[in-house]
């Protein structure tokens, strides 16, 4: 007969809720810094000034389950510096889920934001990001988190295991709009407009 002692599950996480914190289960953890998003910021000039190894964000994420299994929940948090490339606030790089229809959620805990969600066809819409802010991503929008204020932007996130990530369609196309500093607010510029702006 089983014990309880031996039903109890090993690795079971705990999470920090406000730090965006995970502990207690193998976590997986990512750091980006402005080096690596050389293609994303429009600035340049401003990007050159700045240190390649400044930290942008950083990603904390539990995965009980292999990525190739459907059916599977992944857990994680992401940590956005304040900060601006010139004009243009730190933000995730962002993207699609390789699975199209694959949706997720997001939810605020610390800072403000912007999340920008764009459609296949370019169509973009933008959610305010504020401590308690709840976000679902439907299946088919490119996201990325922009952190429009002086502290750190942190959320949790609720993706489908086999969702995967497709950067390289954002890499290469970008999103349709930016969100920029004008007159210390932030506003959301169509891209063809940012060159002017
Ligand atoms: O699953 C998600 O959408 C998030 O955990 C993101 O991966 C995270 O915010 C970092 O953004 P990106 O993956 O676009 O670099
Ligand atoms: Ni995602």
């Amino acid at each position: 007969m089983m014990t309880f002692a031996k039903a109890l599950i090993e690795n079971q996480p705990t999470l920090q809720w406000f730090a965006g914190e995970l502990s207690g289960a193998p976590v997986h953890k990512s750091v980006t810094n402005t080096g690596q998003l050389a293609g994303f910021f429009q600035d340049k000039v401003s990007l050159a000034g700045i240190d390649p190894a400044t930290v942008v964000y950083r990603v904390e994420w539990w995965e009980p389950v292999s990525p190739t299994v459907e059916g599977g929940l992944f857990w994680g948090s992401t940590i956005i510096e304040p900060g601006r490339v010139g004009n243009e606030y730190f933000m995730t790089r962002g993207h699609f889920h390789t699975i199209r229809n694959r949706a997720e959620y997001y939810c605020t805990v610390q800072g403000n934001g912007m999340l920008l969600l764009m459609d296949e066809l370019r169509n973009i819409k933008v959610e305010i990001m504020s401590p308690g802010s709840l976000h679902y991503i439907p299946g088919g929008f490119a996201h990325r988190a922009v952190n429009t204020g002086d502290t750190a932007l942190c959320f949790w996130a609720c993706w489908p295991s086999d969702a995967g990530h497709d950067y390289e369609t954002v890499a290469s196309k970008g999103f349709s709009a930016r969100v920029l500093s004008k007159n210390g607010k932030p506003v959301l510029v169509p891209e063809e407009a940012v060159t002017e702006a």
